[in-house]
């Protein structure tokens, strides 16, 4: 196992950082960060699709978020902080939240499922998987993003945390082109009394569910991940396309097996005292 990153020149840099760690770290240059963060073409030409990325200037404030002093105080260790504060203090300039572009929101309407941190009472964050058709999790505009959270095992945990906290981290993984969608947000619950218009629209008629609340977050900042580390999986569904003709093709070798069996019986006459 390797300790540092996949590429050698930013393993030799960050190696050379974590030994002068008492001393200055040596400084990664942004060209080799850029390397390291980057999505790799090879995972590109795979899925022919084009995937928005850590570099690409579209969200600004997740540095002010993230980078906390603790975080910084790490990455001057590592000699990455040059680099990433400059993200943050641009973020921290700029007034308002990171807008979702048609970017974010056509890859979470192609969403079957994410995860959801919230906070509790006790400090603890509290991680759930969140699934439903694809789609369920919708942008309702550039700022928010909400679905339809359904009857589960009634422990309330994430719905109980919003009441004290609304703070709340996602992320949404595309486990078929190797994508990942970060977003911090600020959540409420919606409850039918509320809203019913509201969660009527987020529910799927045809999706075997009890809608209890919808689930509204105030988008502050975002950021796309590369696809390292990501294992390529396909659900059925995504894999029932592929295989169908297959089935088919085998269907029919199988027919035509049986076909040629009853043809070769009738060339060839069983041998005397053999039943057929
Ligand atoms: C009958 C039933 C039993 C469940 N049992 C569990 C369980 O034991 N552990 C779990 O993490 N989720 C379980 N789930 C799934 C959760 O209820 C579901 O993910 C829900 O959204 C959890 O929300 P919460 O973690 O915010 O309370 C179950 C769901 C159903 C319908």
């Amino acid at each position: 196992m390797r300790t540092g990153r996949a590429d050698s020149d930013v393993e030799a840099v960050l190696t050379s950082a974590d030994a002068s760690s008492l001393n200055e770290p040596a400084k990664v240059p942004d060209a080799l960060i850029f390397r390291a963060i980057s999505c790799s073409d090879e995972s590109q030409t795979d899925t022919g699709i084009r995937q928005p990325c850590f570099h690409e200037p579209v969200s600004t404030h997740y540095g002010s978020i993230a980078f906390t002093d603790a975080v910084r105080d790490v990455q001057h260790r590592y000699g990455s902080d040059g680099f990433y504060d400059r993200k943050r203090v641009q973020g921290t300039a700029v007034p308002g939240t990171d807008a979702l572009t048609d970017d974010e929101k056509d890859y979470l309407a192609e969403r079957d499922s994410f995860y959801l941190a919230s906070v509790g009472e006790t400090g603890w964050p509290y991680v759930q998987f969140r699934g439903g058709p694809a789609g369920f999790l919708r942008a309702v505009d550039d700022n928010t993003i909400g679905w339809a959270d359904f009857r589960g095992n009634l422990q309330y945990i994430s719905t109980g945390n919003l009441t004290g906290n609304d703070r709340v981290a996602l992320i949404a993984v595309d486990y078929v082109h190797r994508r990942r969608l970060k977003i911090f947000g600020h959540a409420r619950v919606i409850t039918v009394e509320d809203d019913p218009a509201l969660l009527e629209a987020f529910a799927d008629p045809d999706y075997d569910a009890v809608v209890e609340r919808a689930v509204l977050i105030t988008v502050e900042a975002y950021d796309w991940n590369c696809p390292q580390h990501i294992t390529t999986r396909f659900s059925a569904a995504d894999l029932e396309p592929r295989l169908a003709p297959l089935h088919e093709e085998l269907a029919a070798l199988r027919r035509e097996n049986v076909q040629l069996a009853e043809q070769l019986a009738r060339l060839v006459p069983p041998e005397n005292g053999q039943s057929s």
